[in-house]
């Protein structure tokens, strides 16, 4: 079975974003991809950023980018996203009837395709389309703001999905996300995690780089 492979992605949101590609160029060597973050002010109540942030990121590292939709309409940004420069778009189960059809549109346009739970879905919220997407992502904040403390409640359904992905034989990553640091993120690999985003535990420490290298040491990622 392929995937499963450790991974850290670093959410820019707590970045600096007077000086964002030097920010990445310190965590470069210890992250597998970047995470960023798109917040619509409905779905969440928040605003962040949009495709122009992908597109302008896109040249400046060779890191995969992934973008975490938190939107009410996913599917009125995918185009304009991979056309940005993702290589992996994420959408909420909470605001799709039919998860299939956006997962079509995405891998139409060569891009990965991620389904994102909040802690309060239950895992049955993510069965339509399990067979086709790349990552499943459980949020272990509330999605909206970076800072949050990771919500315990959620290892059950992170080792609920493992063993549904295993026993199908389902190369789907599961990724988690908020409030995500070296202790945390050990705890959610045992559960079954194996893409770890963090946010403020890598860019607000006075060192992201020694910050991110010792995410990607807890986590056992290859090369640490
Ligand atoms: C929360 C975002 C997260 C956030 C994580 O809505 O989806 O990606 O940036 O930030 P930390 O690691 O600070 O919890
Ligand atoms: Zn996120």
């Amino acid at each position: 079975m392929k995937g499963r492979e450790t991974e850290v992605a670093p959410s820019i949101l707590a970045a600096d974003f007077s000086r964002l590609a030097d920010q990445i160029r310190l965590v470069e060597k210890y992250s597998d991809r970047l995470h960023i973050d798109v917040m619509d002010g409905h779905f969440v109540p928040n605003l962040s950023m949009g495709p122009v942030v992908v597109s302008s990121l896109r040249p400046v590292t060779k890191l995969p980018l992934e973008v975490h939709l938190m939107v009410e309409r996913p599917d009125e940004f995918i185009d304009a996203f991979i056309e940005a420069g993702a290589d992996r778009l994420i959408f909420h189960a909470e605001v799709s009837d039919d998860t299939r059809v956006l997962i079509g549109l995405i891998k139409e346009n060569g891009c990965a395709a991620g389904l994102a739970l909040n802690p309060e879905t239950p895992f049955t919220g993510a069965e339509q389309g399990l067979d086709e997407i790349d990552l499943l992502l459980c949020m272990t904040v509330n999605p909206g703001f970076g800072g949050q403390g990771f919500l315990e409640d959620v290892l059950p359904k992170i080792e609920e999905a493992n063993r549904a992905l295993t026993a199908r034989g389902l190369s789907v990553d599961i990724e988690v996300d908020g409030g995500i640091n070296p202790v945390t993120a050990a705890r959610a690999k045992e559960a079954g995690a194996s893409v770890f985003v963090a946010g403020n535990s890598i860019f607000r420490d006075k060192d992201p780089a020694q910050a991110a290298r010792a995410l990607a040491e807890a986590v056992g990622r290859r090369s640490s």
